[in-house]
């Protein structure tokens, strides 16, 4: 895929394919493929991380790592339906630096994003959900733009230049990097408070 995206009409499944070719910036020469979104075609939320990790980019799906579990299971106790879901990322590769034998995530630049903005526009212009939900910093700095600040306005619902609004929480792998297992719960507690509070939103 060239520098230029020819949207189109595409459907999802045209737009996977399409993404499975990109080029637009220099991730895909290192990640094993590209990894799209998945879930329901017309899921009222739509979920944004921010790139696949190390076993995404192995499986070739999001979230079926360690994080994917926790955020799962936080939406089944917040009463959301991870099956009527749709689960995305800002940055469709795997970026990593090698430190002997294992890949260390390595955070996307603004650039990396920027050209991966494209794809998550036309994810959300397919699925057309109610809300969108960026979990952590880079994806609500994707949706938003790079002043936003999360600490400041996790939860609040702020409206999007391309349709549904959005609402922005912390990412899962933050509750699993927390200091501690009483931090780790408290974290939870909260994330969990946050999808509820998403859900109600939806309702
Ligand atoms: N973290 C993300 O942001 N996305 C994934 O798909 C997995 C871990």
């Amino acid at each position: 895929m060239g520098k230029t995206l020819q949207m189109g009409a595409k459907s999802l499944k045209s737009l996977r394919e399409a993404a499975a070719g990109c080029r637009r910036c220099d991730l895909y020469k290192y990640a094993t493929q590209t990894v799209f979104g998945e879930g329901a075609a017309h899921a009222a939320l739509l979920f944004v991380g921010e790139q696949p990790g190390d076993s995404e980019d192995k499986a070739g799906r999001p979230f079926v790592g360690p994080a994917g579990t926790l955020l799962r299971n936080a939406m089944a106790e917040a009463g959301i339906d991870p099956a009527k879901t749709y689960i995305t990322n800002a940055v469709k590769h795997f970026k990593f630096v090698v430190r002997g034998k294992r890949r260390i995530h390595s955070k996307p630049r603004i650039i990396e994003i920027k050209a991966c903005r494209p794809w998550l526009e036309a994810e959300i212009e397919r699925v057309r959900p109610k809300l969108v939900v960026a979990l952590g910093a880079t994806a609500a700095q994707s949706l938003l733009g790079s002043e936003f600040r999360l600490t400041k306005m996790r939860r609040r619902v702020v409206p999007s230049a391309f349709g549904p609004p959005v609402v922005a929480t912390v990412h899962p792998s933050s509750i699993l990097r927390a200091p501690g297992s009483d931090a780790r719960h408290a974290e939870l507690t909260a994330f969990i408070g946050d999808l509820r509070h998403i859900a109600g939103l939806i309702a």
